[in-house]
């Protein structure tokens, strides 16, 4: 074996030499970073010794590359995304316009053509973005009624809610996650060495109040994230419960991703009389530009200036600024895209009832959760449809072991989503 390895799971840290295969064993280490940092010292060690191992014919130690990394991140299991769309038309033989995506909460409809036409006619795609996303910001601020000193733009929601943990989080806080609900809350507290309390949500998808108060009150975590509608069931916190959990002494993150689908407001504008409010939205869903990565956040003053400092400077591309513009150009083609995905929703609850082994949730989001009943299996009801070109989202963890997840598309997918459920019945 070449040069030298550190095993971070048996905690030995031991170099080889290859002219003599001659193992010196360092020492046994409780600790991974202590561990890491004895090898380190062997390395110095070593080196200072060069001239002495050259004379002996050793090679050069390495370490192995693993070796390097945050032991937290060691241990991180990766997130599990789903499939790139080309990746998927060759797994199922298929032509992408032929699949009927329904498994990520996508906007079929795409942008409004203005965001094509820009995108066409970029002038300076060689020159960096503006940090401050100046001209998305204003446009933001006419769309939502908020100033725009209270938003803050980011390379998706995704990126902000780790922004915001980066921001907030010192190694071993925690932050309170009420699943079922969107898992990147979990996984950015992984990332940032956070760890997670979870309030389960009760039967019916709604939060469990007293005990999140329980919770804050007696374990102290730093953030709590809320998601309004909520993926992957689609109810929405009323202002009560919001104003409730306001009281406490946490840092309350109002996920609204999907708020436009609700008929309801969003809370952008409440962030100026709640300083420990923070609220999320997106152009992902609103305005289809999932692929471009645009999120945008409303932030209190006095967190909002900590945001700016952490960021990376050049997080949103010029190409994301300009098709955000451009798509709030178009509120008519946003409303009318709006309002043709909740009729469409409506009428896919109503077909999903009547097949006798679904079980849909009332939704107020582009999504409908339905529970698998009499006997059926979710996992196969998702690979079944996904054999016959239909991508639906199943899964494993337990809370939603029995449940699919069906992204409201256009009419037409709606028929032939029924119609191969039909075929299965
Ligand atoms: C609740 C919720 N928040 C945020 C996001 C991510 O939004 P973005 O595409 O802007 O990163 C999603 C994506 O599905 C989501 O479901």
């Amino acid at each position: 074996m070449d040069g030298g390895v550190i095993n971070g799971s048996s905690s030995v840290c031991m170099i080889k030499l290859k002219s003599n295969d001659a193992s010196i064993m360092i020492s046994d280490l409780s600790k991974t970073s202590s561990s890491l940092s004895s090898c380190r010292f062997s390395k110095t060690m070593a080196s200072l010794s060069s001239s002495a191992e050259a004379a002996a014919g050793v090679k050069q130690q390495q370490l192995s590359g693993d070796s390097f990394i945050r032991p937290h991140l060691r241990q991180l299991k990766p997130y599990q995304p789903i499939l790139p769309f080309e990746v998927l038309s060759t797994r199922l033989g298929r032509k992408p316009e032929d699949i009927v995506k329904l498994d990520a909460n996508e906007n079929p409809y795409g942008p409004p053509p203005e965001v094509f036409e820009a995108l066409g006619s970029l002038k300076f795609p060689y020159i960096y973005p503006d940090p401050e996303s100046r001209t998305l910001r204003a446009a933001l601020a006419h769309d939502s009624g908020l100033e725009s000193e209270y938003i803050l733009v980011g390379c998706g929601a995704d990126e902000l809610i780790d922004l915001i943990m980066r921001c907030v989080l010192e190694p071993g806080d925690s932050i309170v996650d009420c699943p079922p609900t969107f898992t990147m809350y979990e996984f950015d507290a992984a990332v940032n060495c956070g760890s997670v309390i979870k309030v389960p949500r009760k039967k019916d998808f709604s939060l469990d109040v007293v005990r999140i108060t329980e919770v804050i009150e007696h374990e102290k975590p730093k953030i709590i994230f809320l998601t309004s509608p909520n993926n992957p069931d689609g109810s929405v916190i009323s202002d009560d419960v919001l104003l409730k959990i306001l009281e406490l002494p946490i840092l309350v993150v109002l996920d609204e991703a999907y708020i436009e689908f609700s008929g309801l407001g969003s809370k952008m504008e409440w962030v100026k009389k709640h300083e420990n409010l923070i609220v999320l939205r997106t152009f992902s869903k609103r305005a289809g530009l999932a692929g471009l990565r645009v999120g945008y956040g409303a932030f209190p003053l006095s967190i909002i200036e900590f945001l700016w400092r952490a960021k990376q400077p050049y997080n949103v591309s010029v190409a994301a600024e300009v098709s955000a513009c451009a798509a709030l150009q178009n509120p008519d083609y946003l409303e009318k895209v709006k309002v043709a995905l909740v009729q469409e929703r409506e009428r896919l609850y109503k077909l999903l009832k009547e097949v006798p082994f679904l079980n849909p949730y009332p939704s107020y989001s582009n999504f409908i959760l339905c529970e698998v009943t009499a006997g059926r299996d979710a996992k196969k009801l998702k690979e079944d449809l996904a054999q016959m070109g239909v991508m639906i989202r199943h899964y494993s963890n337990k809370e939603l072991k029995g449940y699919v997840r069906v992204s409201v598309g256009k009419p037409e997918q709606t028929d032939i989503l029924m119609d191969c459920i039909g075929r299965l019945s």
